[in-house]
């Protein structure tokens, strides 16, 4: 096992990564104030290791919550049954949540702890690489509203994130390449030689080899770590988080949540990020064919879904969360691992870049 910590003062905390800590009883007394214990968790995972982690959490009271599995089910529904079996069972300030599982698992417990009784701690066991690697890092939760993804949320920082990586070995494929998207995406940011790396140890990653994924999913949390230590609230290098994320929120509202994988949105979307840092003349042209590259070989789509407008994503893109008085900053990139924050780009090019979009998609 291995553990990095969040540096942030009094909210600071652990993120072990590891084979069989799913079932390490330590970790959870460790982290474990209150008696009350409510795991929430979705129906996928559920049959998978729910029982195994009840089992490790010694003698706690302990509740659970199975969700629907899915992003269409990311909504404040799904938050409101949490705060009724928090409710049903007498939970009070001292109770923690544990989520179990992917994303859209964490982002949902996390934001009932967030807002249950103003705030209840909460762990996070993420099931996912995307999850290992970024969702359960950093403190953010919400859900969706149908006009837009992440809109209904809050900061709030777990207690301590137990990643254990074994669990990988039941994720579906599609899901595994999912992740390597938002690994990709910290190669892009600022890490240009673990880009380099990622490019040299990509076939490991795919047949899951448990040293390159635990490097993996270590080197990704301390590259996010260290900016959330910097940033925690967003309020200005946090966004280079949120590389590809602009245009891939856009395309899982408009195909409908659930249709793309998150990691696929942000995949096409890192590439229509890269080809616009390119036309732009931020970054030399050779470099978003590399992105494609590496991004095609994880079984990644580079290309936005065909049937997407120009008005349609530029409509969608208004209402991320970047926009300032109605002026929307991007992460553009001046090459591999130099991303930047900009509202200082050519509108026009920017929308007859997504109207030229080849009809090339691959998912
Ligand atoms: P997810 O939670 O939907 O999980 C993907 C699928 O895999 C689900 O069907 C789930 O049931 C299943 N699953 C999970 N673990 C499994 C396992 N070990 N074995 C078999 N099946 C398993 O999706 P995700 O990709 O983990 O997360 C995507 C979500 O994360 C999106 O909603 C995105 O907005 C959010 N996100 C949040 C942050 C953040 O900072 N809070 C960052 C990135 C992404
Ligand atoms: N995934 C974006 C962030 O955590 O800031």
């Amino acid at each position: 096992m291995k553990t990095q910590d969040v540096e942030l003062g009094e909210r600071s905390y652990p993120i072990y990564a590891g084979k069989a800590l799913l079932t390490d009883p330590s970790l959870y007394a460790r982290h474990l104030s209150g008696r009350n214990v409510l795991v929430v968790t979705d129906s996928n995972v559920a049959p998978l290791y729910l029982q195994a982690l009840i089992e490790s959490l010694g003698n706690h009271n302990v509740s659970q919550v199975v969700l629907q599995a899915g992003e269409e089910f990311k909504t404040l529904d799904a938050v409101s049954t949490v705060y009724d079996e928090l409710m049903a069972q007498k939970f009070d300030r001292s109770s923690t949540i544990i989520a179990l599982g992917g994303g859209v698992t964490g982002d949902i417990a996390g934001f009932a702890a967030a807002s249950f009784q103003r705030g209840i701690q909460f762990l996070q066991v993420p099931t996912t690489l995307l999850a290992q690697v970024d969702s359960s890092v950093g403190g953010k939760t919400g859900v969706n509203h149908p006009r837009g993804k992440n809109m209904i949320g809050a900061f709030h920082q777990p207690t301590a994130v137990i990643a254990d990586i074994d669990t990988l070995q039941t994720l579906p494929a599609r899901e595994y390449s999912a992740g390597l998207a938002e690994v990709t995406k910290y190669g892009l940011i600022n890490q240009p030689a673990f880009f380099d790396w990622l490019s040299d140890n990509l076939e490991s990653l795919l047949q899951l080899d448990p040293d390159t994924v635990a490097e993996a999913v270590l080197s990704c949390c301390r590259f996010k770590a260290e900016i959330v230590a910097a940033d925690e609230r967003e309020s200005g290098q946090r966004a280079l988080l949120n590389l590809g994320h602009t245009f891939g929120h856009a395309i899982e509202n408009a195909v409908g949540y659930g249709v793309w994988l998150h990691g696929e949105a942000v995949a096409a979307g890192i590439c229509l990020a890269a080809r616009f840092s390119a036309l732009s003349g931020f970054m030399p042209h050779a470099q978003v064919t590399t992105i494609e590259k590496l991004l095609h070989r994880a079984n990644l789509p580079i290309h936005p879904p065909a049937e997407m407008t120009a008005a349609q994503f530029l409509e969608l893109m208004s209402r991320d969360k970047k926009v300032r008085d109605q002026v929307l900053t991007l992460v553009l990139m001046r090459g591999i691992g130099k991303a930047f924050l900009t509202s200082s780009y050519d509108r026009e090019a920017l929308h007859q870049m997504l109207a030229e979009q080849p009809a090339k998609a691959a998912t």
